[in-house]
């Protein structure tokens, strides 16, 4: 048993840090959800981290439910990750030139996926922006579908609101994106075939491709609904449009072969083009896309879409990716489910307990928790992830952190567990969820708060 009260655990080096990196980077962070706008308080600073476990400069320790908002599949410094890094820096660290483990990387990523062809870059910005470009280049048209609620990076015709009608086109969903960078981008809602019949009767003739997360992670979990990858792969193929699936998140997380593992190797269908990130660079910057061979050879220089990068196919951030997917066998993956079941069953059991109304959805090990009230059914779209009670979140995350658990400071993020998250991490996250589901009760909305508390909505 682990001690179950707060730890009311001392901050000052991290508060110090927080004011430090407040004065001279904007927010303090260098990637905006790290700052607990969400949730309030100060970001912990992280001095080092092993296996499921993170320690902060002030030496809390916390399980990790971030993994690094997903590459860290193994968990931390994993041994045969940190060899294969150390052997490369002791050979330099980028050249500019071609390497062998390049080959190798791409190859790994060629057999366990659909995609005949692949290019490295280094993050999943670059990768969704080239496909994006490639998708233009290759078709000769012009306009981009996507959907609300579905993350892409930040590329600026992918940070678009939706237009005043649902085949409108969109507006930046930024200040400094130019109205003529979204006036070619549609965004429909998620999981509306009609919506995306409608969009491609109106415009089929000028989408150059429509771009989706496989299994939306970025606004909470979402899974598309049974056979709506393939529908959106069909309806692009009848317009003569490419059908780009983003997997950054889910590539080789929501199953060895991602998502696509989970949907299109059962249904026998494939994307145009894929997107990948996270877990193939183990830590590192890496990340790819790739697709059919005769789209790929519209590539520079095969081709004329251009497109490039000095630190591509990095040599350190290769081996750390090669590294990660040839330790990701079968077993991590069962040993991911078994995390993810055991923390699943716990937040039902806590959530229940403490008649806190919630949806959990997974696909994969992958899941996240909705606040939302299970009468209302699953969560399908932004609009219904947008249901979610973000006041008892922020209770609800604090109370884990203060109990020595790390989930993400969001309320519209997944919650990732590693291979690496043995029994003791996993009792330790168990103990501390009753506590803090009753913390989440006392500040959830009281309409929310009705008799009806099971957990429905899951869907893998
Ligand atoms: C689905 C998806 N695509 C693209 C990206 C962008 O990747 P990066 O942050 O490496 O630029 C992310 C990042 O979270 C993502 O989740």
């Amino acid at each position: 048993m682990h001690d179950l009260s707060p730890t009311a655990a001392v901050t000052r080096g991290s508060d110090e840090l927080f004011a430090r990196a407040r004065a001279v980077t904007p927010g303090g962070v260098n990637s905006p959800v790290r700052a607990f706008n969400a949730v309030g308080g100060t970001p912990r600073f992280i001095r080092s981290a092993q296996g499921p476990w993170l320690t902060d400069v002030d030496g809390n320790r916390y399980v990790d439910l971030i993994c690094s908002w997903g590459p860290m599949l193994l968990g931390h410094a994993h041994p045969a990750v940190v060899a294969a890094v150390q052997e490369a820096v002791s050979r330099g660290t980028s050249y500019g030139t071609p390497t062998e483990g390049e080959v190798a990387l791409v190859e790994e990523i060629v057999a366990r996926t659909p995609v005949e062809r692949l290019r490295l870059v280094s993050s999943g910005t670059e990768a969704t922006m080239s496909a994006i470009r490639l998708a233009r280049g290759f078709t000769g048209r012009d306009v981009v579908v996507k959907f609300a609620g579905c993350y892409h990076g930040h590329v600026d015709s992918l940070l678009a609101a939706a237009g005043s009608g649902l085949t409108t086109f969109s507006i930046p969903g930024t200040p400094g994106v130019p109205a003529s960078s979204t006036e070619l981008t549609l965004v429909l809602p998620y999981n509306d075939r009609e919506a995306v019949a409608a969009a491609f009767r109106e415009y089929g003739d000028r989408i150059a491709c429509l771009i989706t997360e496989a299994a939306p992670g970025n606004m909470g979990v979402v899974p598309p609904t049974p056979g709506f990858n393939a529908f959106l792969a069909e309806t692009c193929r009848n317009h003569g449009a490419l059908f780009i699936s983003d997997e950054v998140m889910t590539g080789f997380r929501a199953s060895r072969q991602g998502q696509w593992g989970l949907d299109g190797a059962r249904e026998g269908w494939a994307p145009d083009l894929m997107t990948f990130g996270k877990v193939m660079g183990g830590g590192f910057p890496a990340a790819a896309f790739g697709g059919r061979a005769d789209v790929m050879a519209h590539l520079a220089p095969e081709g004329p879409v251009y497109q490039a990068g000095t630190l591509s196919g990095n040599p350190v951030a290769t081996a750390a990716g090669l590294a990660t997917l040839r330790a990701a066998t079968g077993d991590v993956y069962a040993r991911l489910d078994e995390v993810a079941d055991a923390l699943r069953a716990g937040v039902v059991d806590a959530f229940t307990a403490a008649g806190l109304p919630h949806v959990i959805q997974s696909t994969g090990s992958m899941f996240s928790v909705f606040l939302t009230d299970p009468a209302d059914g699953p969560v399908s779209t932004f609009a219904e992830a947008q249901r979610t009670d973000v006041a008892a979140y922020g209770a609800f995350f604090h109370a884990m952190l203060d109990r020595g658990v790390h989930l993400p400071p969001s309320a519209y993020e997944a919650w990732f567990v590693s291979s690496s998250h043995d029994d003791r991490a996993v009792d330790h996250v168990l103990d501390a969820l009753p506590a803090a589901a009753k913390a989440a009760a006392a500040v959830s909305a009281p309409e929310a708060r009705s008799t009806r508390t099971s957990s429905t909505g899951e869907t893998e």
